[in-house]
């Protein structure tokens, strides 16, 4: 039996219509089952049989762990070494979600998996923590590293913009970082791919849709794209602007390419470019007619 945490989240949701689909043997939790108390976790896995524990789970709030740094490391960490104990106990693997905000930004050539980490803030310092936890704790895990993600289950960028772009003349749009976007219903095919290997290639690896942008470029894609496929039907000015023009509690690392070399050569992962994984999504858009209104309702 598989257990998913933060199966209410953005990724979690996503994955928890895949398992579905396919049949599988799973149980789903979010917050009802408090990951960051290891009581709350064994006494609702107790003698259940668990073959993988996927954490989809996490304090998410980049800002807002600035000034809730008990919280974040209580979640991102904590919580994690929690379920990497609990996997233990049981024989079972960890499939767990990491970021690409463990690297600090200055490398402009992109990251790989074994690239020194350096986090610029308290979130990318939690997720590490966590990441050297199931490391420690576990050697039957995965971590994958992920960046930008956006998805129907979620906030994200995207349904931001969306939201900006149909009511507003003008929309100015960060274009001093760069890294790749990330399709959350991509990044839970890669997690399905894994659970039905029958040769294990546990380890650290990267996971991002291919190409890499700025938040600007992003944008110029989400209105290009909803021009053309629906969502949007008025002329917007996009405006592109720095960093500092938005002010923001936590600082971001510049350039967080994650070099996808290695989920490609050894798990034999593809990888499609981000254009045509926002695509999709913009389709999923319309045809749904989800917007970031219907969003806020949830
Ligand atoms: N979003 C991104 O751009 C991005 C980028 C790189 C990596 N990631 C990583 O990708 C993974 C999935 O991200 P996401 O955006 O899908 O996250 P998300 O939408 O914020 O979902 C996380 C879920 O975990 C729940 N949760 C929080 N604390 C919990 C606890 N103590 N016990 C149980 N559940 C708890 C949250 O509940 P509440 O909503 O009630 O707090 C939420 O439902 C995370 O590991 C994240 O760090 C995300």
């Amino acid at each position: 039996m598989i257990w998913l945490t933060g199966n209410k989240g953005m990724l979690g949701s996503d994955l928890e219509k895949l398992l579905k689909e396919y049949g599988a043997d799973f149980i789903s939790s979010d917050r009802e089952v408090d990951i960051s108390d290891r009581a709350a976790v064994e006494q609702f896995l107790g003698d259940k049989k668990i073959k993988w524990i996927i954490n989809a789970a996490a304090y998410t709030d980049v800002d807002g762990a600035e000034s809730n740094k008990d919280l974040a490391f209580r979640v991102n960490a904590e919580a994690v070494r929690n379920l990497a104990e609990a996997a233990r106990t049981r024989s079972a693997g960890l499939i767990h979600i990491s970021t690409d905000y463990v690297f600090d930004g200055k490398n402009q050539c992109g990251y790989g998996e074994d690239d020194e980490t350096s986090p610029v803030n308290v979130y990318g310092q939690s997720k590490l923590k966590g990441e050297i936890y199931v490391r420690d704790i576990l050697p039957e895990h995965y971590i994958i590293r992920t960046s930008w993600l956006y998805g129907a289950g979620g906030r994200n960028f995207v349904f931001t913009m969306l939201d900006l772009l149909n009511t507003k003349k003008e929309v100015k749009v960060v274009s001093d970082q760069i890294g790749s976007p990330t399709y959350a219903s991509d990044l839970a095919e890669v997690v399905m791919k894994i659970i039905r290997r029958e040769d294990p290639k546990y380890g650290t690896y990267n996971f991002s849709n291919s190409g890499s942008c700025n938040w600007y470029e992003f944008a110029c894609e989400i209105y290009l794209q909803g021009r053309k496929l629906g969502p949007l039907t008025k002329d917007v000015e996009l405006m592109p602007v720095d960093t500092s023009a938005f002010p923001r509690p936590a600082a971001r690392p510049a350039y967080s390419l994650l070099k996808k070399d290695r989920i490609k050569m050894e798990l034999s992962i593809g990888v499609r470019h981000w254009k045509a994984a926002l695509a999709d999504f913009m389709g999923i858009i319309r045809a749904e007619k989800m917007s970031a209104d219907k969003l806020r309702e949830t």
